[in-house]
């Protein structure tokens, strides 16, 4: 197990490329399952979730061909899938169980061969992550669906389109169904939809080789089934989450930052929070600029939402932020029960956090102070990141596999901005 250690302190500036996002990549490359025909990636990230992935779809028979002088996967290469001659329709517990994106497999597995079996979906630690969304969605394409032994059987004979209303605008479960409803005759409409822009690039995808999904980005989805898809090249978009990551550790840290392919679009919920601190940011010839010039001023509240609300994937890097900002802030996650886990390693640094059920109240203070802390999940670990990054002395942050999932060796990005901190091997 990998930890980092930073010297806290440093102000942070130059630029940082923002990488494709994982919550896209995932999903599209489940997608490829749905096609007989070879699909070429762009700008493949190797975060372990995505590299998790790709050992799913090669134990259903797929090939994933990097296009690299040496065959094998480096961050940013393009990718060829190809799914033509699929053995398998299922997906064991082991690979199953280290990511919950192996649920999406699911719809598309199902939309393949009208039959699958799919091990419990692993992930985060963040609360209890049902799935009874993705199943009542799938029943109501009239799969037939049992659930034994950790495993969910699931016979697709008689599958057409169907209603389905979901009772929360749940990401994996959206995408599981338009995943599901792509191969499947009729026409299905998926209700109170979710809207994150990853659900547009997975039905912009699906649309490139041939798909008819109409209306993602709005609450109603319509997908009109087809008999198959064709093959095609595809870029995923860029990672809001990774960049709101980037934009926080030049703030946290009284730094200037340009982040390049960065879609500002994407992230209006954390520029409009950060208007009022005193962070300054501009767009230049395509680059997004920010700047700090020391401790922000704090943000009265902020409230997790599904998109376009404020996204719970920042609430703990937000949250290390309000940590050394000054006055209170007040932060709600909606989204997750127990998804303050990065709360009592920050106070262990000297901040001043009260967690009471869902809400977090943030007493700005001075300074943090170096610690020893552990990543319980992948956004709470790169929150101790960056609150490691301003803090005085330095941080030992335990745990970075968890941060690895999401980030490609977050170390080296930091470094590049000019950050103290590396990462080392625990043995
Ligand atoms: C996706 C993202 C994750 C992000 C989350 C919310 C991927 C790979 N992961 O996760 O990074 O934090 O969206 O933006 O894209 N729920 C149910 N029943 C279900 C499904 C979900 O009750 O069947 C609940 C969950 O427990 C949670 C809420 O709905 O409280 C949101 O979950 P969901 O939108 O499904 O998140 P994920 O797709 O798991």
């Amino acid at each position: 197990m990998d930890k980092f250690l930073i010297k806290g302190g440093k102000k942070l500036g130059g630029a940082a490329e923002i990488t494709s996002a994982k919550n896209a990549y995932l999903p599209i490359l489940a997608g490829c399952i749905l096609s007989e025909k070879p699909i070429y990636l762009k700008n493949c990230p190797k975060y372990v979730d995505i590299i998790n992935m790709t050992k799913i779809l090669e134990n259903l028979g797929a090939k994933v061909l990097p296009l690299t002088a040496d065959g094998q996967i480096h961050n940013g290469c393009d990718i060829k899938i190809d799914c033509s001659s699929l053995s398998s329709h299922a997906i064991p517990h082991e690979l199953a169980s280290v990511i919950r994106s192996s649920i999406f497999s699911l719809g598309s597995i199902l939309g393949r061969f009208k039959k699958a079996k799919v091990a419990y979906p692993g992930g985060c630690e963040i609360g209890a992550r049902p799935i009874d969304l993705h199943i009542k969605g799938l029943r109501a394409l009239n799969v037939k669906i049992s659930d034994r032994h950790g495993y969910l059987t699931c016979d697709g004979t008689n599958m057409r389109g169907g209603t389905v209303n979901l009772d929360f605008p749940s990401v994996g479960a959206t995408e599981n169904i338009i995943l599901a409803a792509t191969l499947t005759k009729g026409t299905t409409k998926i209700i109170n939809a979710a809207k994150e822009p990853e659900i547009v690039d997975l039905a912009d995808f699906l649309n490139s080789i041939g798909a008819k999904i109409y209306g993602a980005g709005t609450s109603t989805i319509t997908i009109e089934g087809v008999s198959k898809l064709s093959g095609g090249e595809y870029t995923p978009i860029p990672d809001r989450i990774i960049a709101g990551t980037y934009l926080i550790a030049g703030l946290i840290c009284g730094g200037d930052i340009d982040l390049l392919n960065f879609k500002a679009e994407h992230n209006l919920a954390l520029l409009e929070k950060l208007k009022s601190t005193g962070a300054r940011f501009k767009t230049l010839n395509g680059v997004f600029n920010i700047k700090s010039d020391g401790r922000l001023k704090s943000i009265p509240k902020i409230e997790t939402s599904p998109y376009p609300g404020f996204p719970t994937d920042l609430q703990a890097q937000i949250l290390a932020l309000q940590t050394v900002s000054r006055g209170t802030s007040i932060i709600v996650e909606n989204l997750f029960e127990t998804r303050f886990k990065h709360v009592p390693e920050l106070v262990k640094m000297g901040a001043n956090i009260t967690v009471k059920d869902r809400t977090a109240v943030i007493n700005g203070v001075d300074k943090l102070y170096g610690a020893s802390v552990c990543a319980t999940d992948l956004r709470g670990g790169v929150g101790l990141v960056l609150a490691g990054l301003c803090a005085e002395g330095y941080t030992t942050v335990n745990h970075v596999h968890h941060i690895d999932r999401g980030y490609y060796k977050l170390e080296n990005q930091l470094q590049n901005l000019g950050a103290d901190i590396t990462r080392t091997s625990q043995t």
